[in-house]
């Protein structure tokens, strides 16, 4: 199966765990690059504002052909507690014609994984997200816990055909 990981980063949380799956899976990777200007402390604040709102954003030229893959693994932290970040949100709204199948990761700062923003992400997938989905809270990725759900969802994806 030709799997593609594209994820979007701003700090590199989201990135190394990408690159992991990559690695794990041996899938193409794919960085998503927001043309929005995201620092300091106004960038946080409107990255917030932009991920609650579910505010598109404009991406970066998209190097690999989606339509070549069985699968993309699309990535991103969470903003706004109920979306992932507005880059890989708009790059799965835009794209989704193009990919057969579609599945989701996502790393948080704290509190609970939220079902919000993977309903959200399900919801403008056509019908074409896979049902396993990984969550990871920044804090936990270097732990045997993080290894463990890691592991869990590659098996899955691994069943998929
Ligand atoms: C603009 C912005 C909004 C965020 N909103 C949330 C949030 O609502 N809930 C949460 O748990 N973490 C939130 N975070 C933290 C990130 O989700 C977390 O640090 C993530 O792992 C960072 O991934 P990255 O290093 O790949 O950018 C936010 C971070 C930023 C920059």
């Amino acid at each position: 199966m030709k799997i593609l990981i594209a994820y979007y980063s701003k700090t590199g949380t989201t990135k190394k765990l990408a690159e992991i799956l990559s690695d794990k899976l041996d899938a193409d990777i794919e960085e998503l690059e927001d043309k929005k200007k995201r620092s300091g402390i106004l960038g946080w604040i409107l990255g917030g504002r932009d991920g609650m709102r579910k505010i598109p954003t404009e991406i970066g030229k998209i190097k690999h052909d989606l339509s070549k893959y069985d699968l993309v693994i699309i990535g991103g932290p969470l903003w706004g507690f109920n979306s992932v970040a507005p880059a890989a949100r708009t790059f799965l709204t835009q794209n989704i014609s193009k990919i057969k199948k579609v599945a989701f990761f996502m790393t948080r700062g704290g509190g609970k994984p939220s079902t919000a923003a993977l309903v959200d992400l399900k919801d403008i997938s056509s019908g074409k997200a896979v049902d396993d989905t990984l969550d990871l809270r920044e804090s936990e990725l270097n732990s045997v816990i993080s290894r463990e759900k890691i592991e869990a969802f590659i098996q899955l994806l691994k069943k998929i055909k």
